[in-house]
């Protein structure tokens, strides 16, 4: 068997040639967080996020499937904790799932109307994102939260939308306890 493009996905991690990996550290970020003051004080080259991508078809592909792992390390700006930058898909309509494989923390779901929806994240934990939903992920906790996500390949990425105008909802650390203001 030709081993050369397999891809393994297993204790936390997405390896082999196919897959590539994106950061995102704090000077990636601008913009995302609240407490401007305290962004400007984090180095920027802190790493907050990266995503390991298994992307088999062209980005576009009517049809196909992507695959990613994202890790979202623990940290604080001000009192919001680490997180993606959330987007819509470019086709709006497009769904993915997302499920739990490590860490705690919150998907935090956006409809178009700006409803939000928290989901609790942990171990084992599955998220169905549906169409015209904006969708990030939070870690609330004090290790990496880590996550499968599925998701169509002519889904696209916006965002935009979130760089306007962002989330309704945040998750912040509020008397020692993550709260949803
Ligand atoms: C793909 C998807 C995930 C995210 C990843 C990083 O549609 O939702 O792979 O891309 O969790 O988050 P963003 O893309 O918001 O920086
Ligand atoms: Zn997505």
């Amino acid at each position: 068997m030709d081993t050369k493009d397999q891809v393994l996905f297993f204790e936390g991690k997405l390896q082999g040639s196919p897959v590539h990996n994106i950061q995102r550290k704090v000077k990636d970020l601008e913009g995302i967080f609240q407490d401007q003051e305290a962004y400007q004080n984090i180095d920027p080259e802190t790493l907050v996020y990266e995503v390991f991508s298994y992307l088999p078809v062209k980005e576009g592909t009517e049809g196909g499937l992507f695959f990613g792992l994202s890790r979202v390390f623990p940290g604080l700006v001000g009192n919001e904790y680490f997180m993606t930058k959330g987007h819509f898909h470019s086709k709006i309509d497009r769904g993915e799932f997302y499920w739990c494989i490590e860490g705690h923390g919150i998907m935090l779901l956006m409809d178009m109307e700006g409803n939000t929806k928290a989901e609790e994240m942990s171990p084992g934990t599955l998220h169905y994102v549906p169409g015209y939903t904006a969708h990030r992920m939070v870690n609330t906790g004090s290790e990496t939260l880590a996550a499968g996500a599925c998701w169509p390949s002519d889904a696209g990425h916006d965002y935009e939308k979130i760089a306007r105008s962002g989330f309704t909802r945040k998750v912040m650390k509020v008397n020692n306890r993550a709260t949803l203001v």
